[in-house]
């Protein structure tokens, strides 16, 4: 659908980049949420009215009832590589093309694993608290000691490409033992490659000293960490999530951190976030980051531009560079 001015318009629901928006409009008319507060179901609906793309971040849901107010969208182009925030059956119903931004962000978001982890298993912020409050009084020989991380055994829940880059890191780097579960067996060159072995996911539980998440959200994947899982672990090991929000039943994560059922936990992503749960913020022996796996001022740029790039080439060729739903599209 175009404007009055004859060119298609296109909405950019949260604050990017100007190089985006430059992007962007030498092909479109561009209108944007520049004030970056997060838009309700009801205003980004509004916003939508006449546009036929629109950049999504995780904080927007495109459902059914915003499909149905904007017949004329055409794309929806998450600026994450996750798509939970999209209901891929509407969609798909709707014969709309969904895009997210793989690849780009692999390698930044496996370096902040690892970030993660480390600062988990060798206690850094809570360390840090520690100095910054005036406690550091005398050094003593067991003062913060925390988890060996190199020649460990690492497990890794979800073994797609940001799996793959932290097992790597951990076998190359740091002569750590992999060891991975997910829905399917990587190929045997490719574990060849990681250094990694396919176990099932309670002998990765029992058996890993440290516990990376990283498999995509899903209704299936909700709560696949919960009190259960975190008594097969070993009451010395240590829990990172940078996957989603509800994978981690967090409620029993605090409780479990509170009675020491494991060492230390370090999440970036939360349940009903931003809000943490208030369990959380109170155990010691957690590190908490606000979702910033991804944050390089370089990926979120590529990721932005790849989001701007997939609306261009969908809206000029009919080919996005990184679709979703392209079969479901053609049949529509
Ligand atoms: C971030 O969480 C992403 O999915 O890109």
């Amino acid at each position: 659908m175009a404007n009055n001015t004859g060119r298609p318009a296109v909405f950019v629901s949260r604050k990017v980049f100007p190089e985006v928006i430059a992007r962007l409009s030498e092909h479109f008319d561009v209108e944007m949420n520049d004030t970056d507060s997060v838009l309700s179901p009801d205003q980004l609906a509004q916003r939508l009215q006449g546009k036929v793309g629109v950049l999504t971040t995780g904080s927007e849901r495109v459902d059914a009832a915003l499909l149905a107010a904007n017949p004329q969208l055409r794309i929806v182009a998450n600026i994450a590589v996750g798509f939970n925030n999209f209901d891929m059956a509407a969609i798909n119903a709707a014969g709309v093309l969904a895009t997210n931004t793989p690849d780009v962000l692999t390698e930044t978001t496996a370096d902040f694993g690892f970030a993660l982890l480390m600062a988990t298993a060798r206690r850094v912020t809570e360390s840090e608290h520690f100095l910054r409050a005036g406690q550091w009084n005398k050094w003593s020989l067991d003062m913060f000691a925390g988890a060996e991380v190199h020649g460990s055994t690492l497990g890794i829940l979800g073994m797609g490409r940001i799996g793959q880059a932290i097992a790597r890191r951990g076998a190359h780097g740091f002569g750590m033992k992999v060891i991975y579960h997910n829905r399917s067996k990587l190929a045997p060159e490719l574990e060849a490659e990681c250094k990694a072995s396919y176990v099932d996911k309670a002998t990765l539980l029992k058996t890993a000293d440290h516990v990376m998440l990283v498999l995509p959200y899903s209704p299936e994947a909700h709560h696949t960490i919960g009190a259960a899982e975190i008594a097969q672990m070993k009451p010395t090991a240590t829990l990172v999530n940078i996957a989603r929000g509800g994978i981690v039943d967090d409620a029993a994560l605090a409780l479990a951190l509170r009675n020491r059922v494991i060492a230390a936990a370090g999440l970036d992503v939360f349940e009903g976030e931003p809000k943490v749960h208030p369990d959380l913020l109170t155990v010691p022996n957690v590190v908490l980051t606000p979702h910033i796996a991804s944050a390089t001022m370089g990926t979120r740029m590529a990721m932005a531009m790849l989001a701007a790039d997939n609306v261009i080439a969908f809206l000029t060729t009919g080919h996005a560079v990184t679709p979703l739903n392209a079969a479901a599209v053609a049949k529509a």
